[in-house]
């Protein structure tokens, strides 16, 4: 078999391959890019971040014109209707939109797309298998981006359909009206919102004693609080053992285990307890690629591997599993293989949860200051102000959450901003460039934002790490 020769072939066209895949592209190097997929754009786009925040508005819309939200600013509605099938047309239409613009920007960027799996046979080399032929393809330069599965529990029989992952999930045929979440992170909250909003009662399972591992717990004791309101059952220290389906047809139930209690049963089953890397079956071993015990592939700050000339991106690589991580990662590894240089701020990365109000965050949190030994007033400053003072958030009836802003003592430089409030997200994008650009809590504070904006929170936050604020 004589292989095709490539500059770069880049594994896996998610947000990680496929942006990698571009900007190898326009930087010169006769790029390929091999998916398995039919559909490009990964996980991120099929069956993750985009579906998931098309349910989530969508459904907001629905709760909001059902439960009043939309009477308080003088709309009635009358009888509302749930259109579930249309509701999960227009999510399979923003997919397809998306996915297809990715095809398109491949062609317009001459990224050359193979369909099938591909695996490492050698440094340099590569077979794409799966359909027809086999297809061998070489390049000095090999970007492994094959992305994350979802984590299963021993113990719980997934069938797909009664008991299934985030995928399931993403699908239902119809509403259930029972709805058990096993684990209270990102996609537990964010589909557990949409189902619950639709009208399912949904009990969530959480191993550990707070929800969203990792965001800062002044966030997130705000956000249960908020999410309980809504109707959320969230139970904690429940550590799931088991989960089966039973009786048949239409009558199928699952029934859950969880250590000390008694088992809970409902319509469906929803298992959401992290995600793991895709690296088994890539040739790794062939190819002498190095991986940790949990299957992460090493690489150092340039993403290559232990092997010249293969490199590894995005949730294959220890780190956060974030759609926009591994978007950075691709675009550092290529620009450093085209330019000799290539750089991701690590410190700089937002998170958001998606949920009403949504959570976002960028830099350290609270909690990991304080567990450094560093305490408030001394080492940091705070700055804390609510949206229940702002002009838009009570022109939108959004009011619930802060802004907390946290500032090193001495430097006053940023050190981690946290958000729980309306348009948590998209906010998050200010304190980011600001964390980005080595900003000091003052830069915001002398920063003008406009009126009446959301934005305003984080410009009085800021003047609160000074005890400045105005409207508080
Ligand atoms: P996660 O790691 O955020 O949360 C999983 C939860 O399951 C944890 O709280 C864990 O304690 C719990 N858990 C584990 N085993 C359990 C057991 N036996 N019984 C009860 N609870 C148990 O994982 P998730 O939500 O599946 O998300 C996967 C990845 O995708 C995350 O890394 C996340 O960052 C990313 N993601 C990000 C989103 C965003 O940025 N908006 C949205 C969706 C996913």
């Amino acid at each position: 078999m004589t292989a095709t020769q490539h500059d770069l072939i880049v594994i896996g066209a998610g947000p990680g391959g496929y942006v990698a895949a571009i900007r190898a592209a326009q930087l010169g190097l006769n790029t390929a890019c091999v998916e398995e997929v039919r559909v490009l754009g990964g996980t991120c786009l099929r069956v993750g971040c985009i579906p998931s925040k098309t349910l989530l508005e969508s459904s907001k819309h629905y709760h909001d014109a059902r439960s009043g939200g939309l009477a308080v600013h003088g709309v009635g509605c009358g009888d509302v209707i749930l259109d579930l099938p249309a509701m999960m047309k227009r999510k399979e239409e923003v997919v397809e939109g998306l996915t297809s613009g990715v095809t398109a920007l491949f062609a317009k960027n001459k990224v050359t797309r193979y369909f099938g799996h591909g695996r490492l046979l050698a440094p340099g080399r590569i077979v794409v298998e799966g359909q027809g032929e086999p297809q061998e393809l070489s390049a000095p330069h090999i970007v492994i981006a094959t992305g994350s599965t979802p984590a299963t529990l021993p113990g719980v029989e997934q069938d797909n359909d009664i008991i299934a992952n985030s995928t399931g999930g993403l699908s239902y045929p119809e509403v259930p009206k029972e709805l058990i979440v096993i684990g209270a992170g990102y996609i537990g909250l964010e589909l557990g919102s949409v189902w619950l909003r639709l009208g399912s009662k949904v009990t969530m399972l959480e191993y550990l004693d707070h929800l969203l591992p990792g965001m800062d717990s002044e966030i997130t004791r705000e956000g249960l609080r908020l999410l309980k309101k809504q109707g959320f059952d969230i139970r904690f220290g429940q550590r799931v053992t088991g989960a089966r389906v039973t009786g048949k047809g239409k009558s199928r139930r699952a029934v859950v285990e969880v250590e000390g209690a008694e088992p809970i049963s409902a319509d469906r089953v929803l298992c959401v307890v992290g995600r793991v890397p895709n690296t088994s079956n890539l040739g790794l071993e062939a190819a002498g690629v190095a991986a940790d015990a949990k299957g992460r592939i090493s690489v150092d700050a340039n993403l290559r591997t232990n092997v010249p000339g293969i490199y590894a991106i995005g949730d294959v690589v220890p780190g956060l599993m974030l759609a926009h991580k591994a978007s950075e990662e691709g675009i550092a590894c290529v620009e450093a293989i085209a330019t000799g240089y290539g750089h991701v701020d690590y410190g700089a990365i937002p998170a958001v949860c998606y949920t009403s109000p949504e959570l976002a965050a960028v830099g350290k949190t609270e909690d990991e200051l304080q567990a450094a030994g560093l305490k408030v007033g001394v080492d940091y400053k705070k700055g804390v102000f609510m949206f229940r003072a702002n002009g838009r958030a009570r022109a939108l009836n959004q009011v619930d959450g802060r802004v907390k802003i946290l500032a090193d003592a001495k430097t006053d430089r940023l050190l981690g901003v946290h958000i729980i409030g309306p348009r948590a997200g998209e906010l998050i994008g200010e304190a980011g460039v600001a964390m980005a650009c080595g900003a000091a809590s003052e830069d915001i504070a002398r920063t003008c934002h406009a009126h009446p904006t959301l934005s305003e929170v984080i410009h009085e936050a800021a003047l609160a790490v000074d005890g400045r604020a105005i409207h508080a």
